[in-house]
């Protein structure tokens, strides 16, 4: 949530500020700014709105020579927590004197307290962020005791701040130096001491080769390189970072499955510390995308693995009180990492004796340092805000996963696991021919647009599959999207359906209906049936080959033929698909939908 940027160097600090801010942009954006030191002090120019909006207002003061000169800097884009996207709350901030400007990442629990106190005695606030006290903090600290450094000075006011952090400072008096810290909010610093930032792509594209993922609780001042930290290598190909001719990153990173796909089956379980027979219970626990992928972990686990399985919201599960003892696995499964609920879910497990397993896109994200064993879900850098191929890799980690368990645990035969895995290996392909059958399954979609809802339906993992459909259209669209279990429908659901369909199919309310080949497929076209009654117009998405499907609704998507278990994975790639145009058709910014931001570092 929100990305910083921070640096200093030879170089006019401006332009390397401002081209991270965009690499960044998929985690706020909001509001930006930017604040530069040199030996006359700190400028700081700020805007509500995107990265270019900042663009725009630097280029109208392109005639500050200080803009361009100075080689010292740090910079912001947001996502709003405390008060609305406006410029007066855009980053950084400073305190009374204008001594110095901060940018932060996380919360300021208990900012309100702070401000009070800093308020009495006469400190005038400009903005309602938590982050601002940590500026006045500064000033006061620097008041009561003058000859302290600036290092000390951040060493003072630490102790008072509660709540998650990452924060780059610019003091006047240290010309050259930035100062960084982070408490349970990621920073990651370049080992020569040049640059951090709050993820990764915006160092890669100054060409930082070699980081350090600054601990919680480390003071380090950019300026000098660092020492006694463990040095990273990153091999990140910058391309990853680039729309590389696609119109949006959504639309790049669905077009990537087919490798992602790949490289995910390739996980393989045997080398873990994972005690398989030990396990009596297992929790999957996740936020958003990832808790649908989690659903169908959890009924393979069940269903393979024949153990106790829940998925649960990672917000509930660290407020509610699990069972959990050293005979429970709990699997946090994150694509970013990042996500505050599911770290703190991970870290009540692990305090209660369960053995946590993080599935996960990033290596040597936060929840790495939390969990006891680390698989990468091998998706390569995801940016756009509406997770696509994080998912797909996760549903073939989450599958090769309860295999793996179900064979340690003797309860699958050579005959199933050769089957299935010979099924998987066909799944880039598929992918790749849905990719293909793109321009249909987009005319397909053309059925729900201007829709005031569009509902879903499925059974079985057909009805995850719709969770996440569902959940894309309503992330980038805003078209209202809801999902039900088919066989719920007729217990209030069926209510929504408009009666005008029955005689004006253009205006019907627009039903997807996941009926592929399954065991309750049957039931699947009942229900289909039940909706058609009632005036919906339903779109199929169905097993190539099954004629049946078209004799009930020409609006028809086949994915090729799977086994059960895999369908959740083809299934997604036409529901992405639908999403994405309908956002498109509707004008959005499909990479930023509107409210969103990719890693929700807070609560
Ligand atoms: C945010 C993103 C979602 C994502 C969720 C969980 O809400 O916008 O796309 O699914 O966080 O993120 P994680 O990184 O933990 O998978």
């Amino acid at each position: 949530m929100c990305g910083i940027v921070a640096y200093t160097g030879a170089n006019s600090a401006l332009p390397v500020l401002i081209s991270g801010l965009k690499r960044l942009e998929y985690r706020g954006y909001d509001s930006a700014g930017v604040s530069l030191l040199d030996d006359d002090g700190i400028v700081t120019v700020k805007t509500a709105g995107k990265v270019s909006d900042l663009e725009k207002e630097l280029a109208d003061l392109s005639e500050d020579i200080r803009l361009t000169s100075a080689t010292c800097g740090i910079a912001h884009t947001r996502w709003a927590t405390h008060g609305t996207p406006c410029t007066a709350n855009a980053h950084p901030h400073s305190g009374c004197k204008g001594r110095f400007a901060i940018v932060h990442n996380g919360i300021i629990e208990n900012y309100l307290a702070l401000r009070q106190a800093l308020e009495d005695q006469g400190h005038h606030f400009r903005s309602d962020t938590d982050s601002e006290v940590v500026a006045h903090l500064l000033e006061q600290a620097a008041g009561l005791d003058p000859n302290a450094d600036s290092a000390a000075l951040v060493k003072t006011i630490l102790p008072k701040l509660q709540g998650s952090y990452a924060l780059a400072i610019l003091d006047r008096d240290s010309a050259g130096r930035v100062f960084c810290v982070c408490h349970d909010s990621p920073l990651v610093v370049a080992a020569d001491g040049s640059m951090a930032a709050s993820d990764l792509p915006a160092l890669i594209c100054a060409g930082v080769n070699e980081v350090v993922y600054l601990p919680d609780d480390q003071l380090v001042g950019l300026g000098r390189p660092l020492t006694g930290f463990t040095i990273k290598r990153i091999d990140t190909d910058l391309t990853e970072a680039e729309h590389s001719g696609f119109p949006d990153f959504m639309l790049k990173e669905i077009y990537e499955q087919p490798a992602v796909a790949k490289y995910a089956m390739r996980n393989d379980f045997s080398n873990l510390d994972l005690n398989t027979r030990d396990i009596r219970r297992v929790y999957v626990v996740a936020c958003g995308t990832s808790y649908h992928a989690g659903l169908i972990g959890r009924d393979l686990i069940e269903k393979w693995a024949q153990l106790p399985v829940d998925a649960r919201v990672a917000s509930e599960f660290r407020y509610g009180n699990p069972y959990m003892d050293e005979h429970t696995l709990v699997i946090a499964l994150t694509q970013s990492g990042e996500t505050a609920d599911t770290l703190e879910a991970a870290k009540l497990a692990r305090s209660r004796g369960a053995k946590v397993l993080a599935l996960t896109n990033v290596l040597g994200s936060r929840i790495t340092q939390v969990a006891d064993i680390v698989v990468n879900i091998q998706a390569s850098l995801e940016i756009a805000v509406a997770a696509t191929k994080s998912y797909v890799a996760q549903v073939i980690v989450l599958t090769k996963l309860a295999l793996y368990l179900a064979c340690a645990r003797g309860l699958l035969t050579p005959a199933h696991l050769t089957n299935i895995e010979a099924q998987m290996a066909l799944l880039p392909d598929q992918i790749q021919s849905l990719l293909d059958q793109r321009q249909t399954i987009e005319q397909v979609a053309c059925q729900c647009l201007n829709a005031h809802t569009v509902l879903y339906i499925g059974r079985g993992v057909g009805a995850t599959t719709c969770l996440e459909g569902a959940l894309k259209l309503k992330e980038i669209s805003y078209v209202h999207a809801e999902a039900f279990y088919a066989g719920e429908i007729k217990h209030g659901p069926i209510a929504l359906i408009d009666p005008i369909g029955v005689t004006d199919k253009v205006k019907a309310t627009p039903v997807i209906a996941v009926a592929c080949a399954q065991a309750t497929y049957d039931k699947m076209i009942s229900n289909i049936e039940e909706v058609q009654a009632r005036g919906a117009k339903v779109i199929a998405i169905a097993s190539e080959g099954d004629e049946h499907i078209a004799e009930l609704t020409p609006h028809v998507i086949y994915i090729p033929h799977t086994s059960e278990c895999l369908m959740p994975v083809l299934a997604a790639i036409p529901m992405q698909l639908i999403a994405r145009y309908i956002a498109v058709e509707h004008g959005q910014n499909v990479d930023q939908p509107r409210n969103l931001a990719k890693s929700v570092t807070v609560e």
